[in-house]
């Protein structure tokens, strides 16, 4: 059960029309790396994990993730607010506008929609931690990519927040990963 706090974890204020950024924000939105791939393989992954804390730990991580989406949802959504139908045509998003219009979508840049395929539970708590620490280095690079490419303050420092995020869950999944290995009877080879 989860109690919903109607504030976003970091504030977003987006006055721009920058719709190619939007665009390229989906990709932490329905990409493979994105924040809702992140959210879901964590929260389904938590139930093989062999200690309350991993799990509490997946749990609460999955949980933030949540708060991430969101986040990247208001930034397209406020950028796709502030433009016309022209500015949406001349940005190349037309196709996107007439599946979707100006409501949000899992998808990724190119237009592939987001599946299931992009995430794994292989009931092994060091598979899965390995996993999920690639996943967070994956999300990091990717805010890296977008920070890069734009000058718009109020689009980088929601990002560099992200960004910041996906270094401390890499952390924590990284301490988890050496207390499950150090456990009796765990599978772990160097
Ligand atoms: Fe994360």
């Amino acid at each position: 059960m989860w109690a919903y706090e109607k504030k976003l974890q970091y504030p977003v204020c987006i006055k721009s029309k920058d719709l190619k950024m939007a665009q390229l924000l989906l990709t932490q939105y329905g990409g493979p790396s994105g924040e809702l791939s992140a959210s879901l393989q964590y929260m389904t992954q938590r139930y093989s994990m062999p200690t309350a804390q991993t799990k509490a730990l997946l749990t609460d991580i999955a949980t933030e993730e949540m708060g991430h989406i969101e986040m990247i949802a208001t930034m397209v959504h406020q950028i796709f607010s502030n433009a016309t139908f022209a500015e949406i045509k001349a940005a190349g998003l037309d196709k996107y506008y007439v599946l979707h219009g100006k409501g949000l979508f899992y998808s990724d840049p190119n237009g592939y929609n987001w599946t299931a395929d992009y995430i794994s539970c292989k009931g092994d708590a060091v598979v899965d931690l390995t996993r999920d620490m690639a996943a967070e280095e994956e999300a990091r690079i990717s805010y890296e990519y977008l920070i890069n490419q734009t000058n718009d303050q109020s689009i980088i420092d929601p990002l560099v927040f992200l960004r910041e995020r996906e270094i401390v869950h890499y952390q924590r999944f990284g301490e988890a990963l050496v207390k499950v290995r150090d456990m009796p009877n765990c599978k772990f080879y160097m």
